[in-house]
């Protein structure tokens, strides 16, 4: 499973690298402007940065909803860094644009999906990542891990080779739930993934070895 950091920020993308773990970073327009970056230059400049950063891929997502725009943006996005993927929403010309990537060897994300049917079409459209919003699944009461057991099942069945990335995950919880419902990579904040580490066994466990070696050693 692939660990993606789902920010702008160049601190937090900083720190996930010193982890050890990260494969690579999801941003949106919301993310950008959350980190004050505004500006058709400035958010190009930004993904540049960030994609020197990483060794892993970076999804830069376009601001288009028309075809023709779509394909702008994504031609103008991955002339930045080899490792960009075009971010293309999960709208009628955003499956036209996914395809006519794919057709030019233009490596895409489908984001904003939110259901098994949409998965399905970002797989025909040879999408290389699709993104379920876990989260935001959760917060109309529905169970978002649902749709990522459906859309692994899908994918397994009909040998689609888009890779599931689980986004708008917010726990560690999350995490672990979406890694045993077969996503391929989850997208989340540092603090998702450093709530991971939490276990109060551990740190009893830790304290009492310690406390035992300085009797030891007095
Ligand atoms: O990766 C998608 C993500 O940025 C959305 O997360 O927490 O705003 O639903 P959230």
């Amino acid at each position: 499973m692939k660990f993606f950091i789902d920010t702008a920020s160049i601190d937090q993308i900083k720190e996930a690298k010193e982890l050890g773990l990260l494969d690579g970073v999801t941003t949106n327009p919301s993310l950008m402007a959350k980190e004050g970056i505004t500006g058709k230059d400035n958010i190009l400049k930004h993904y540049a940065t960030i994609a020197a950063l990483v060794e892993g891929d970076v999804s830069a997502e376009v601001i288009s909803t028309d075809f023709a725009g779509m394909i702008a943006e994504a031609k103008e996005l991955v002339e930045i860094a080899d490792n960009i993927i075009v971010k293309i929403p999960m709208i009628m010309d955003g499956v036209k644009a996914m395809s006519w990537c794919t057709e030019n060897g233009i490596p895409t994300n489908c984001t904003l999906v939110f259901s098994g049917a949409q998965a399905i079409l970002a797989a025909k459209a040879g999408a290389t990542y699709v993104s379920p919003f876990i989260g935001r699944i959760d917060d109309t009461n529905w169970d978002g891990m649902e749709l990522i057991k459906q859309i692994a099942e899908i994918y397994a069945i009909q040998g689609f080779e888009t890779q599931i990335l689980a986004a708008s995950i917010r726990s560690s919880k999350h995490i672990v739930d979406a890694a045993l419902a077969g996503a391929d990579v989850v997208t989340c904040p540092l603090s998702s993934y450093l709530g991971m580490l939490k276990h109060p066994l551990t740190d009893i466990g830790l304290a009492q070895f310690l406390a035992d070696y300085r009797k030891g050693n007095s």
